[in-house]
């Protein structure tokens, strides 16, 4: 069963001290830069080399793993109806930041669905990725690739920032790092979409399964079973905050909304 939340209450206490802290934003237009910052590499942070080289980073194994039919496999089927979700989050003609590269043909895909009128900017902090998803993108004038930490503020602003399944990846340090910057890099009236791991129904038949791949692979993923992601945000009262969970619990679609007006 999926279940939509509004995440206000104790949020909503904190609205007035972070619209004042993003004060300063107020009337800034979505605006992205026409040449890649890229004098200023950054690093590959300790976590993905560590933990994830074999995914992201290895060269043979990038090359097995970059496929529409990997993604929806460990997905367990419901990569389509996320993508999908995600993206009705976000309208054609937008300027929109991917905040990571992501395997298979989402960046095409979202690349088409902000259209030829709209910008997509994806970032990843691999230059594998960069390369890889460039090549995917060369034939989509209005979308660039660049080398960037998605923790690391840029400067631009942005209608809406897609955050697909970058959260659960990251220690808990870069998961506050990572959302206070997209959250501060959205224009007022733009919004923040991450879809992400959840903490599955009790007796979900896919729990115990899921439980031993994250303690096996994916050390940082069970955080998002017993956070929530608002509660990384530094200033969340600033945002209206909703959630949607999927396929019994397992997965979530949040959306942080930046009000158009302080
Ligand atoms: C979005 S996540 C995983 C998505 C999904 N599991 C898939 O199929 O690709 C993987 C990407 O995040 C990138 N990444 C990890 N930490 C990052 C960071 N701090 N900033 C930008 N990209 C990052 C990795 O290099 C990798 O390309």
């Amino acid at each position: 069963m999926d279940t939509t939340v509004n995440l206000t209450g104790a949020q909503n206490e904190l609205q007035q001290i972070s619209r004042r802290a993003f004060q300063p934003l107020a009337g800034v237009r979505a605006k992205t830069p026409s040449k890649p910052a890229e004098a200023e590499a950054p690093q590959v942070p300790i976590y993905l080399s560590e933990t994830y080289d074999w995914a992201y980073l290895n060269p043979r194994n990038v090359r097995l793993l970059d496929r529409e039919l990997v993604v929806a496999t460990i997905l367990w089927g419901n990569h389509n109806r996320l993508r999908q979700s995600a993206f009705e989050e976000i309208r054609p003609g937008q300027q929109v930041l991917q905040s990571s590269c992501v395997y298979g043909d989402f960046s095409p895909a979202l690349a088409r669905h902000v259209g030829s009128k709209g910008r997509l900017q994806v970032f990843d902090v691999a230059p594998i990725q960069v390369e890889g998803c460039r090549r995917k993108l060369k034939d989509f004038p209005q979308a660039t690739v660049r080398l960037a930490d998605a923790a690391e503020p840029s400067g631009e602003f942005y209608d809406a920032v897609c955050c697909y399944f970058l959260i659960h990846e990251v220690p808990a340090d870069y998961k506050r790092k990572i959302i206070d910057t997209l959250l501060g890099s959205v224009v007022p009236g733009g919004k923040v979409v991450f879809v992400d791991y959840h903490k599955p129904h009790f007796a979900h038949p896919l729990k115990v399964v899921t439980s031993v791949v994250f303690d096996t692979l994916e050390p940082f993923a069970k955080e998002l079973w017993h956070n929530e992601i608002a509660e990384y945000a530094n200033a969340p009262g600033g945002f209206v905050w909703r959630k949607q969970t999927y396929f019994g619990g397992l997965f979530q679609k949040v959306t942080a909304c930046r009000p158009t007006t302080s």
